[in-house]
């Protein structure tokens, strides 16, 4: 596939409508826009058109297996795109969207197989961010989009991500700035007996049991080359990877930032490029060590730490280090899915650092 891409800068509050209506314009004829959501940059084509949804798959070179989440502009449309929409469904919807929510409800008739990668569910959110929103209502579709990354890749969180990955896979990127969370909406999946967290997202688990007091969460990750298909998909550790080695690093916080200054020591000394993602006030000391620094913001904002996360991994790739080491949040409110992703990205090392 070899599209020229066209980047469309628009303001991320009141975009305008002429770039609006060409990008609206494109999902109609079956090509892919890049638009910025909430969360990260969508990769988004008319969930109603086979051959459209296919592309996203080519484009982003992600197995056929991994299902897409379909955005729609109001929760109104949910019966247009899925079908026995349960009750908890509606309680969640009517709190959460728009926003950085993500509903598995049964799968509606007018939901071609490929969106689901053949599932009898599909994934639903309306997203909050004006130029998402301007989009499906300038569009009147429903739009499939996962990140707009190639597969395995950190998600992008500006413009220049999705070029960095997607140049000349796709036709038009909406260029709306940074997008503000960071990190992916969470992910419930409602087809079941119970309520299951499927992946930690924008919206804290703890605010989802305050609703649905049975949402259970049991992370499960897979190896890449398990042969067991995972029950449920996106659970594949090497995901959200740069291609660095990266190195989490678990335990009390001075003890576990003592020994990162340990190991970014001893990685220099080996003759090693290293790279540190630390709260701004531990950088300076990593900067002295001669590792390449990036901020994850004030220390203890999650937050700023979610936001700077994606960008923070791919700068400090495209500065060529070996290795890039960093600190476990707290498991808790944003800190789960900070933890999540980076834990995936270390393909499971992890160094768990005792108290001290
Ligand atoms: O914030 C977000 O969710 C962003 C923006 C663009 O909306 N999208 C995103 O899409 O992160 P993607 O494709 O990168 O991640 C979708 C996640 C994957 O973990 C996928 O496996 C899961 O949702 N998913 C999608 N459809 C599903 C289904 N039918 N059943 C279970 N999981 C599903
Ligand atoms: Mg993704």
């Amino acid at each position: 596939m070899n599209a020229p891409t066209q980047v469309l800068p628009v303001d991320p509050v009141h975009p305008d409508p002429a770039a609006i209506a060409m990008a609206a314009a494109a999902l109609h004829a079956g090509q892919l826009v890049a638009f910025p959501t909430e969360t990260v940059y969508g990769l988004g084509a008319n969930a109603l058109d086979v051959a459209a949804v296919a592309r996203i798959f080519a484009a982003k070179e992600r197995p056929a297996s991994d299902p897409l989440i379909v955005h729609i502009a109001d929760a109104g449309q949910v019966d247009e795109v899925a079908h026995e929409v349960p009750r908890l469904a509606r309680e969640l919807a009517a709190r959460f969207w728009p926003g950085p929510l993500t509903l598995v409800l049964p799968r509606g008739p007018r939901i071609p197989p490929n969106v689901s990668a053949g599932r009898a569910t599909v994934a639903v959110r309306v997203p909050r961010h004006p130029v998402a929103l301007a989009l499906l209502r300038a569009a009147r579709l429903p739009v499939a989009a996962p990140s707009a990354n190639r597969f395995a890749r950190p998600s992008p969180t500006a413009a220049a991500h999705v070029l960095e990955d997607l140049a000349g896979r796709v036709e038009i990127v909406l260029d709306g700035g940074p997008t503000p969370i960071g990190v992916e909406s969470t992910v419930v999946d409602l087809t079941g007996a119970e309520p299951r967290l499927l992946r930690p997202g924008g919206i804290p688990l703890e605010a989802l049991q305050a609703l649905a007091p049975g949402l259970a969460y049991a992370p499960r990750y897979l190896a890449p080359d398990a042969d067991e298909t995972p029950a449920a998909p996106g659970m594949l550790l090497k995901h959200y990877s740069p291609s660095a080695e990266v190195l989490l690093f678990v335990g009390p916080p001075a003890a576990a930032r003592a020994r990162m200054e340990q190991a970014v020591r001893e990685r220099i000394a080996a003759g090693q490029r290293v790279g540190v993602l630390a709260p701004e006030e531990e950088a300076p000391a990593f900067a002295r060590l001669g590792a390449a620094v990036e901020s994850l913001g004030p220390r203890d904002e999650l937050e700023a730490a979610a936001s700077r996360l994606f960008g923070g991994l791919r700068a400090l790739d495209a500065q060529g280090v070996a290795a890039i080491l960093v600190r476990a949040p707290e498991r808790a409110g944003l800190g789960l899915a900070i933890w999540d992703r980076l834990f995936r990205a270390t393909e499971g090392r992890v160094i768990e650092v005792n108290g001290g």
